[in-house]
């Protein structure tokens, strides 16, 4: 009894936390009234097993369930799979991934053998742990070769890419990352992945939500074979993963995430997405539009006022995120948890120049703007964080004196913008 009184107050708490917080963690978003109910829904409480058995006269999906009861849950996953199909330009979508590691791992229990080699980015240069052995990869004992990247760019090295790749010859390459301002070079790779016969994997988990409103790139396009996501970094959706990928590999991505890795899907997570995705095909377009205006204004900001914000030359950012070396004020650790006792949400990060024994205090902090875009904020308000980043960071002013004035910005937005709600 104490213990679940103790779990619910600490859920208010959080709440009440959270909600008083700026929240700049790139990799977070909150969900709209409509998806809330649909995550909360009676799905949340049910099974549907099975497989896509093929499209009836009218071209309807049909699946294949093991358990009764699935009428109205067909008709959702059917409707997610179309608008996501449509929106991303994918020939096919599988929503089964509950994650975005596990949509990664989906793939490459798809298509390739134990053991066998991957490119991509390492993990200070902005690849995640699911590219590589300590994660999803390592679960297939699949060996990464990471691929030379432009400091001064923030971006891939294609010409030496395309040599190392020539040369150690990957069966997948991987797109796409965690740390991730500007688009990555999909058609500059894909003659070479062509050359040696190798699958172009994009990760669009981060920049989802930006590719569904047209911005950024368009992954699948431009020459990637799959993207992989989860469903609810810049993209609103609620927790999960996905798959997209031309029709020649739609089968095997089905097979690998049932009856491969998941048994049952998380039912009310595909509603929550199906809903996002409607809400994004009507609204994705201004949504990543302010994100990207506001990415830019805040990292614009924090230069002028003296961070030392990555990519100054390049207008810092075309994502939700931006990067700032903070290794002469006091390091990723010391930074990033001075901002958390002022409320402001942000998380330390490996810079690309970073060893990876640096994880626990690296020389950058992450910044992503899809949450304070989706209440409201615009390029006035990113000035106003700017200059409270200043007093905590820079200035060294006590954290709580600022922790007011953060209260006081934040609770002038208390909507959710770019939803039908
Ligand atoms: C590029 C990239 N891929 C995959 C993932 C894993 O996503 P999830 O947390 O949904 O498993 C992340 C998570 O941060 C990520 O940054």
């Amino acid at each position: 009894m104490d213990a679940y009184k103790e779990i619910l107050s600490l859920i208010d708490q959080q709440e009440e936390w959270r909600g008083n917080c700026i929240n700049m963690i790139a990799s977070e978003n909150i969900i709209s009234p409509s998806v809330r109910r649909a995550v909360c829904s009676d799905f949340e409480h049910r099974y549907a097993e099975g497989i896509l058995g093929g499209r009836d006269e009218k071209g309807i999906r049909i699946f294949n369930r093991f358990y009764q009861g699935t009428k109205f849950f067909d008709k959702v996953e059917t409707l997610a799979m179309q608008l996501a199909e449509e929106i991303f330009n994918a020939d096919h979508a599988n929503v089964v991934p509950i994650s975005g590691a596990i949509a990664n791992l989906t793939v490459y229990y798809a298509l390739v053998e134990y053991g066998s080699t991957i490119g991509g980015l390492s993990i200070p240069s902005g690849g995640h742990i699911s590219h590589t052995h300590v994660s999803a990869a390592g679960v297939m004992g699949l060996r990464e070769v990471p691929y030379p990247f432009n400091n001064e760019e923030m971006n891939i090295d294609v010409d030496k890419t395309i040599k190392l790749v020539a040369k150690e010859k990957p069966e997948i390459m991987i797109l796409g990352g965690s740390l991730f301002l500007f688009p990555h070079p999909v058609e500059e790779l894909r003659e070479v992945a062509d050359e040696i016969g190798a699958v172009i994997m994009y990760d669009g988990a981060h920049v989802l939500g930006l590719l569904a409103g047209g911005r950024f790139q368009d992954p699948l396009k431009e020459g990637a074979d799959i993207m992989t996501s989860s469903t609810h970094k810049s993209f609103p959706g609620p927790q999960g993963g996905v798959v997209f990928c031309r029709e020649e590999f739609s089968e095997r991505i089905d097979n690998a995430a049932f009856p491969g890795l998941m048994s049952n899907h998380h039912l009310h997570h595909v509603a929550g997405f199906a809903v996002a995705l409607a809400e994004m095909e009507k609204f994705g377009e201004d949504y990543a539009d302010q994100i990207i205006k506001n990415s830019k204004a805040l990292a614009r900001a924090l230069y002028d006022l003296g961070f030392n914000v990555l990519c100054e030359h390049k207008d810092f950012t075309e994502s939700h995120q931006v990067a700032v070396d903070v290794s002469d004020i006091g390091g990723g650790e010391r930074i990033a948890s001075d901002l958390e006792k002022a409320d402001i949400i942000t998380n330390k990060n490996l810079l690309p120049w970073d060893d990876l024994e640096r994880i626990r205090n690296p020389s950058g902090i992450r910044i992503g703007t899809s949450e304070i875009t989706r209440i409201g904020m615009k390029e006035s308000e990113m000035k106003e964080i700017a200059e409270l980043m200043k007093r905590v960071a820079i200035d060294k002013e006590d954290p709580e004196n600022v922790r007011k004035d953060v209260a006081e910005l934040k609770g002038n937005f208390t909507g959710i913008h770019y939803c039908f709600d």
